[in-house]
């Protein structure tokens, strides 16, 4: 292969990481963060090397609207985006938002299913088409870089579905965006819409499509890889998975499956994983959202090995029990913890990095006294295992 189809492919291949931490994310009941929480966030993102930062829904609020703003005044190399509906006012407010942006988006949608066609638009299939073809056209009017997003996608006919894309790609979309609004899809399904998509509708090849999956069935990370196998080439996601009810797909999952799993699925991202687990602690802080201890790739518990087996294991060869490393996601490091579980080996390692090197007598007592301790105790903390151990040297 020439340097320039390597250059190709691998642009093929590279899939465009959309943030909506501040924007969906910020949606969650209870998430709500400051203006200058948004600007370090936005920092913080744009050092992770994000594509593009989704920093509010402008017409929203004036809050929102500055975020946006100074988001716009800070950020250099990340695309800045603001969320818009498919009406003047919101479109307007918007453009005036992200003006200040080296790379600015304006990101208009408009719901496409029936449910939302009936009970919230009260508006026609002739009428949703009109109105995508007016919004976008506007948007691009301000901007040359228009998302736009056919809201509840994943529950609109695809037939009509098409034509709407077709009327967002005519009026001068750049990217399409096929929300799963609900969380309703499935994978296979969220594949076929895309492969459906990129097949069939007129100037398909000109744009880049983009997932977005709510985690109501706990699906949004499968569905957005799935989105990716069908040729969506964006995902957006929100950083602990945080969003609208169950939330979004989660940035640190999509990122590190793609990283981990390139063998299966050959798309990359231009993430530096090794600011997840910054980017995760900070907003984790900002909106008082605890991360559960199992998460995967930022939990607490997601580099942590109890079980004398894995231990073990780990100590004789980390690809045992490890299928990336805590430091690929700025985790520090591995952590063996000292519970009933834990076997010999590891407690001979953790004595020894404590600093004691006990002969096999006093081992095999102070082994004896650590199970009998980690029976009785939820956690066996260093304190704990240097007062028995000096115990077992003074009485063994
Ligand atoms: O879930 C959704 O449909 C959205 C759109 C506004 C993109 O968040
Ligand atoms: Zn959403």
């Amino acid at each position: 292969m020439s340097t320039e189809q390597n250059t190709a492919a691998s642009e093929r291949d590279r899939v465009i990481v959309f943030d909506t931490t501040m924007r969906d994310g910020e949606q969650s009941p209870g998430a709500s963060m400051s203006l200058d929480e948004k600007l370090e966030l936005a920092k913080i993102l744009e050092e992770m090397r994000v594509d593009v930062i989704e920093a509010g829904f402008p017409i929203a609020s004036n809050g929102d609207f500055e975020a946006v703003r100074q988001v716009s005044e800070i950020v250099t190399e990340s695309v800045v985006c603001g969320l818009a509906r498919a009406g003047v006012a919101d479109i307007e407010r918007c453009a005036e938002a992200i003006k200040p942006a080296k790379r600015g988006r304006i990101h208009t949608f408009l719901s496409t299913s029936p449910s939302h066609r009936d009970h919230i638009l009260r508006a026609s299939q002739e009428d949703i088409l009109e109105m995508i073809t007016g919004s976008v056209t506007m948007a691009r009017n301000f901007c040359g870089d228009v998302e736009w997003s056919a809201q509840d996608a994943t529950r609109t006919e695809q037939d009509f579905l098409r034509r709407c894309v077709e009327a967002a790609i005519k009026a001068g979309a750049t990217t399409i965006n096929i929300p799963d609004t609900v969380g309703y899809t499935y994978p296979s399904e969220y594949a076929d819409i895309f492969r459906d998509l990129i097949e069939n509708v007129p100037g398909a090849d000109r744009v880049i499509f983009s997932t977005h999956c709510h985690n109501d069935l706990g699906l949004a990370v499968a569905n957005s890889l799935a989105g990716v196998q069908g040729g969506a080439r964006q995902v957006e996601v929100a950083v602990n998975g945080i969003g609208e009810r169950a939330g979004n797909a989660a940035l640190e999952e999509i990122v590190m499956a793609l990283k981990v799993r390139g063998d299966r699925l050959p798309y990359h991202t231009g993430v530096d994983t090794t600011h997840i687990t910054r980017a995760s602690r900070y907003v984790s802080a900002i909106t008082g959202f605890p991360v559960q201890f199992n998460k995967a790739i930022v939990g607490k518990n997601a580099f942590a090995h109890e079980s004398g087996i894995h231990q073990d294991g780990m100590l004789k060869h980390r690809g045992t029990y490890e299928i990336m490393t805590p430091e690929d996601v700025g985790q520090g490091s591995s952590n063996l913890v000292m519970g009933k579980h834990s076997g010999r080996h590891a407690f001979r390692e953790k004595l020894k990095d404590l600093g004691y090197e006990l002969g096999q007598n006093a081992l095999n007592e102070a082994f004896q006294r650590f199970k009998d301790l980690a029976d009785k105790k939820k956690h066996v903390y260093d304190d704990d295992l240097i007062a028995l151990v000096d115990d077992a040297l003074a009485h063994g």
